[in-house]
């Protein structure tokens, strides 16, 4: 075990204002306050304690390669990262702060999945991709274990989702265990929420399997309600990106009352500053 993994379980606490306001009892459980800043770094310590060589492929739209390459520093792990070249700068910075060889990719995260994947068969080096790494949907399952041993069953757990990871990850931590439908708060035409827009889903058949077997839903979340309530959660000292917000977003759209709700809070804002003011803006 590491040292830093003693932080774990991170912190669920109960959102007593917003649970007024949303007629429901909710509860936020704080991924971003992993050692970098997202529920990524869950994923990045099976990923690397699996990992057979001592080099390692992603594509990524900013998070999981912080996260993989910030982890596999005190491995001497090389990571590839395949980016996007239209990724915000602030992203570039922090990935660039952990020193992974980038491969900047003339298109969006789909083509970077696409063209990380050959470069991984070329060069025969393992892939920590979506839908290509179990050990990710492993290290997320701890999430689900810790709602369950931090409150017991819950009705609820709505997982911001881009490629379904998380939410798989989560569900197969906990369904042994309780039947919380999963919600997957996604966000296909978003221009804000960076870290989930364009629905990619490189884990559908996993995610199709939570949603079916959870009796949960997908639901989609816009940008300005993304924003109205990551000014919420500001409100209350959570600041964390739009694409976790998505999360409390979808809330009033499921027509429920008095219900045990859990949102996954994925990632921190301080990491995005700049995004995250120009976001905010959108409310005013
Ligand atoms: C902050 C944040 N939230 C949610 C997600 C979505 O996770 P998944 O791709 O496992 O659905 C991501 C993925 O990059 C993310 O960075």
């Amino acid at each position: 075990m590491r040292d830093f993994e003693s932080i774990y379980p991170t912190p669920l606490i109960k959102l007593n204002r917003l649970s007024k306001i949303l007629n429901n009892e909710i509860y936020a459980k704080l991924e971003m306050l992993n050692p970098t800043g997202s529920h990524k770094d869950r994923e990045s310590l099976q990923v690397l304690k699996s990992l057979k060589g001592n080099e390692v492929v992603i594509a990524s739209t900013g998070n999981a390669a912080i996260s993989l390459s910030a982890l596999a520093m005190g491995e001497s792990v090389r990571v590839h990262v395949f980016i996007s070249k239209f990724i915000k700068k602030e992203r570039l910075d922090l990935i660039k702060a952990f020193n992974p060889i980038i491969h900047a990719v003339d298109g969006n995260y789909a083509d970077a999945v696409k063209i990380s994947e050959e470069f991984a068969a070329t060069n025969k080096i393992e892939t920590a991709n979506p839908g290509k790494n179990y050990n990710k949907i492993i290290g997320d399952s701890k999430v689900g274990e810790e709602i369950y041993e931090q409150i017991g069953d819950v009705d609820y757990i709505i997982v911001p989702t881009n490629n379904g990871t998380l939410l798989s990850g989560i569900w197969l931590g906990i369904k042994n265990k309780a039947k919380p439908h999963m919600v997957a708060a996604v966000a296909p035409k978003s221009k804000a929420m960076d870290s989930i827009s364009g629905y990619h889903r490189f884990d559908q058949e996993e995610l199709e399997k939570a949603i079916k077997e959870s009796e949960g839903v997908i639901v989609e979340a816009d940008d300005y309600e993304a924003s109205k309530y990551a000014l919420e959660l500001t409100k209350d000292g959570i600041f964390c990106e739009l694409a976790s917000s998505a999360s409390l977003a979808v809330v009033p759209k499921l027509g429920l009352k008095n219900k045990k709700i859990v949102v996954i809070i994925t990632g921190n804002a301080l990491k995005f500053i700049k995004s995250y003011s120009k976001n905010l803006k959108i409310n005013k």
